[in-house]
C-alpha cells in the first residue's frame, strides 16, 4: 500500500510562476488593502474593487503556468497516496496533473451567488465555474443574487477545514510549501498529525515553528522539492 503524503501549500509554491505572494517584500498585501479587496466587510463595502481585483487575479491566472514544483507533487502520486490542501486560490495544482486538491481559501475560477446555501452549510450546489471570465456588478446568480467570487473572505468561516483536518490526521509524511503560516486555521493544521509523521517545509525564509518533527528545506519550492525527492529517497 502506498503512503500518505498530505501536501499544504501556500502562495510561495506559484511564486516561479508569476505570482506575487501576499506577505513577503513587493508582495500583494503592499499593494492593495487585505481589509479592502479580501474581507467579507470590504465586500459589502465596494463590491466592484473587490470583483475588479478577482477579476484582475483570474486573467493573470489564464496566462500563468504551473512550475516544476507544481508538476513534483503531481508526479509524487506515483509512489504515494498524495492529497493536497492549498491555501491557494490558483489552479495551477490541477492544472500540474495533481488529482486530488482541496481549495481551502476558494478557487479563482468559480463565483456562486452572495447570501446563497453556500453561506449557511458550504453546499457547493450553487458554486459555478466561470473559468478566467469576468463578473460585473449586475452579474446575477439563479437565485436573483449578484454573483461574488467563490473566495474565503477574512471575516468567513473556512468550511474545508474539518474535511483537511482529516486528511492530516492520516498523513504518514507531511509537505508544507510556500507559506508564511500566519493565516489561521490552515496554518494549525500540521499539528493534527501523527507524531510519528515527520513534517517537511520548503520555504526560502525561516520558519515561524518549532517543533522537533519539522524538517525545514531553506530553499525555493523548485529547487526545495528536489532535494525534497531525494530526502524521501532515503529515508
Ligand atoms: P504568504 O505571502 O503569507 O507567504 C508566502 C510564503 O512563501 C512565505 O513564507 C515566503 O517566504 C514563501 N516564498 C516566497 N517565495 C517562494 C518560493 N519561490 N518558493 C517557496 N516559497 C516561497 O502566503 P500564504 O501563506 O499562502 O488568503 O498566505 C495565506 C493566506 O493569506 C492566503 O491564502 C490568502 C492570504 O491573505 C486569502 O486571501 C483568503
Amino acid at each position: 500500500m502506498k503512503k500518505k503524503l498530505v501536501v499544504l501549500s501556500g502562495a510561495g509554491v506559484s511564486a516561479e510562476s508569476g505570482f506575487a505572494t501576499f506577505r513577503d517584500t513587493g508582495g500583494l498585501w503592499e499593494q492593495y488593502n487585505v481589509n479592502d479587496v479580501a474581507s467579507i466587510e470590504g465586500w459589502y463595502r465596494n463590491r466592484k474593487l473587490v470583483l475588479d481585483f478577482y477579476n484582475e487575479r483570474r486573467l493573470q491566472l489564464r496566462d500563468a503556468s504551473p512550475n516544476a514544483a507544481h508538476l513534483a507533487i503531481a508526479a509524487l502520486e506515483k509512489d504515494y497516496d498524495v492529497d493536497v490542501i492549498t491555501q491557494n486560490v490558483d489552479n495551477l495544482h490541477e492544472r500540474a496533473g495533481s488529482t486530488r486538491v482541496l481549495h481551502l481559501h476558494g478557487e479563482l475560477t468559480k463565483v456562486r451567488p452572495e447570501n446563497g446555501e453556500y453561506d449557511l452549510d458550504g453546499s457547493e450546489k450553487e458554486v459555478i465555474d466561470i473559468g478566467y471570465e469576468k463578473v460585473v456588478l449586475g452579474d446575477l446568480a439563479p437565485n436573483g443574487c449578484q454573483l461574488r467570487p467563490h473566495i474565503v473572505f477574512f471575516g468567513e468561516a473556512v468550511p474545508k477545514i474539518e474535511k483537511a483536518i482529516s486528511l492530516v490526521q492520516e498523513a504518514d509524511i507531511m509537505l508544507i510549501v510556500g507559506t508564511s503560516l500566519q493565516v489561521y486555521p490552515a496554518a494549525g493544521l500540521y499539528r493534527y498529525a501523527k507524531f510519528e509523521t515527520p513534517v517537511y517545509i520548503i520555504d526560502p525564509a525561516s520558519v515561524p515553528v518549532s517543533d522537533p518533527r519539522i524538517v525545514h528545506i531553506k530553499d525555493v519550492a523548485t529547487k526545495g522539492m528536489e532535494k525534497f525527492i531525494e530526502m524521501l529517497g532515503n529515508s
